[in-house]
This record gives structure tokens, sequence and C-alpha cells, in this order.
């Protein structure tokens, strides 16, 4: 299976390629593994290292620019380990409101605080025997980061409001996007914490800077969108894969699979050439993503993907409402009457980035 997809390059359209590159193996192979795709120098290393560690109980700390694969990474160190069949639990520490996290993270009992009407586990108990996986940890209180310390130190806590101690069995993979050794220079995170976090670093490329990766990713979304879209685009020319490994991929690995998923969705068929890629990437063209408010569009004899058309329509108003409020995300959610985090969310998926 493997070697069937790793001859994959020496085939210009892309079309013969092996279907089975969705097939992941779960030892690490010349092209991936648990989900996890990669054959450059950089991301074999990687998998040498998950698998090196993934038994060992050590606190892993994985560091990488958005959408490089941190959330993947961190489930297949979970998955390689022996504690692959308890349970997995993410909590990202950035998304939820500091005054929840606390609650979200250790649980509560009944009466804690206003509104806590009955007791409630705490992710860390629900993660016993297996792996809690702290994301973005960089964006966690100074308040909360004791807490964490103290768990990470003990491995024991009390529910908010209670007085028991409850102690648990779990993995810790923390990760984030910043530097977070700048961020203690700068007295936003604990030294203490950075360094019971610090014991087994990983380090993800960015997509950029592993530009053998970005056919074979490419290759790999191709066919897992057929599949889960029934769609039959055949592969992708030479000339339309030269522009995207010379793309510089601010948004990484989610860039591109947000990108074949358009593009596959909206081509159906046939192999993907120049002038299906995003106006941004093409040679020619120099403008960038801007929509206007459009109306519904006519639905023809040949019927229209209403999801597709719903969330173009949502990227739309995204869009408008971020460049009315100068990119400031609190205002632009104000304006769609949603949640911060939700609308961070969104961007993301949609890979919406500013205009230069
Ligand atoms: N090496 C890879 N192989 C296959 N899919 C990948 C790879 N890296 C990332 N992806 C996919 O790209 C998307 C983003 O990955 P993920 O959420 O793990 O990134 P992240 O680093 O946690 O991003 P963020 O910092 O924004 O949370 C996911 O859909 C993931 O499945
Ligand atoms: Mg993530």
């Amino acid at each position: 299976m493997q070697h069937m997809a790793a001859t994959y390059l020496s085939n210009a359209d892309g079309a013969n390629c092996s279907s089975n590159l969705t097939e992941i193996t779960e030892k690490p192979g010349p092209i991936g593994f648990q989900g996890v795709v990669g054959k450059s120098r950089s991301m074999q290393q990687v998998f040498r290292l998950i698998e090196r560690v993934a038994d060992s109980d050590s606190t892993i700390l994985i560091n990488g620019e958005t959408g490089t694969g941190k959330g993947l990474v961190a489930k297949a160190i979970h998955s390689s380990s022996y504690r692959k069949d308890k349970p997995f639990v993410s909590i990202n520490c950035g998304a939820i409101p500091e005054n929840l996290l606390e609650s979200e993270l250790f649980g509560h009992v009944k009466g804690a605080f206003t509104g806590a009407t009955s007791a409630k586990i705490g992710k860390f108990e629900v993660a016993n025997g297996g792996t809690i996986f702290l994301d973005e940890i960089g964006d966690m209180s100074p308040d909360l980061q004791v807490k964490v310390l103290k768990v990470l130190e003990e491995r024991e806590f009390e529910a908010v409001g209670g007085c028991k101690s409850i102690k648990v069995d779990v993995r810790i993979i923390a990760a984030t996007h910043r530097d977070l050794e700048e961020q203690v220079q700068k007295g936003n995170f604990r030294e203490d914490l950075f360094y019971r976090l610090y014991v087994i670093p990983i380090q993800l490329p960015a997509l950029q800077d592993r530009p053998v990766d970005i056919p074979l990713l490419t290759q790999y979304f191709l066919n897992k969108l057929n599949k889960d879209k029934n769609t039959q685009v055949s592969g992708i020319s030479q000339a339309a894969m030269e522009v995207l490994t010379q793309h510089t991929w601010p948004g990484n690995v989610r860039e591109l699979a947000n990108m074949m998923e358009r593009m596959v969705v909206l081509k159906g068929e046939g192999e993907i050439q120049i002038n299906d890629l995003p106006a941004k990437l093409r040679p020619e063209g120099d403008q960038e993503f801007a929509p206007v408010a459009v109306a519904a569009p006519e639905i023809d004899g040949d019927g229209i993907c209403l999801n597709t058309a719903v969330s173009e329509f949502e990227k739309n108003l995204i869009y408008q409402s971020l460049e009315k409020t100068d990119w400031v995300k609190n205002k632009a959610a104000k304006l769609l009457h949603v949640k911060r985090t939700t609308l961070v969310e969104k961007i993301k998926r949609y890979d919406l980035q500013k205009c230069a």
C-alpha cells in the first residue's frame, strides 16, 4: 500500500495514484501513519519520535503554526500508546471562557457557583486511564496555570467547590502555536509550568518548509474527498501542482485541505487545472477573495449542492463582517450575533485572510 503511493510523484497527472493513500497504516511508514501524512525528512523524524515516546507516559509539548497538525499528532500519539483503548480527551484552553475552563478541566460540585445545579465531572477525570490533550495551553490564564501545574506534579486535584482530592492516571499532551519560551520571558506563562510541559517537545514544521509533502497531501485529500463526497476528480495537472508547491501556505495543511475540498466539490470530475485554483494562487490572478453580498443562486435543472451553497453564503457574510470591522473579531462576531470563538473557528475553516 505504502510503496504504491510513494511512486506517485513520478506520475505527472496523479490520476493513477494509489487510492489506498487514504488508509495510512498504524505503524510509521514512508508516507505517514495514524492519519498523519508526510514523507519529508522532518515529518519522518516526527513519526520516529512519536513511536519512541508513545508508551513512555512522558508529557509532550507540541508546537507548530496553525494548521500544521498539532491536534492530529496528539491523537496519533495516543493511538500509538498502550492507552489507545482508553479515552482521548481534548480541550481547547483558548476557546473556553476563563471562568468556565476550571470547571471544564476539574469538574464542580453541586452548588459550587450560580448555575451549578448538579455536580459535573471534569475532563481530567473523564480522561482517567487515557490521555488529556490541552490544546492552546499558551492561552491559559495565570491562575489556571498554577492549578494545572499542581495536577502535573501530583496527578490529583479538587473539583471546583469541592474539598476531596481526586486522583487520576492520565497522560498529558499539550500544544500551542505560540513560542512558549518567549511567553515565559514576557511573563505571560509560568516558567515552572513550562519546564513541566517541556519534557518531550515536538516541533511541527510549516508546510512551506516541507514542499515534498505538498503533492502527497494533495493526493491524499483528493482520494479522501472523492470517497467522502462521491466525486470523480481524477487528479491535478502538473502545472497546477507546481503552483501549489510554490505557495507559502500561511494556514499550512488546513489551508491545503480546505482548498482541495473547495476544488474537488466544485470540479466534481476530471482533472484540476490551473484555472480551477483560487484566484489568489493563479499566476495571472492578483485579486484576493473579495466577495460582495450575494443573493441566493438560481437552481437550474441539475439542482444545486445545498451544503456548498450555504457554506459559500456563510463565508461571504463572515468576510463582509470582518471587512466592516477592520478584522477586529470581537466586533465582527457582534455584527453576526455569534460568539467570538464560533467566528474564529469559521475563519479557520474557510481559511479567510485579510487582503494585503
Ligand atoms: N500531516 C497531515 N496529514 C493529514 N492531514 C493533516 C496533516 N496535518 C494536518 N492535517 C489536517 O489539517 C487540518 C488541521 O490540522 P490540526 O487541527 O491538527 O492542526 P493544528 O496544528 O492543531 O491547527 P490549530 O493550531 O489551528 O489548532 C485537520 O483537518 C487535519 O486533519
Ligand atoms: Mg489544533
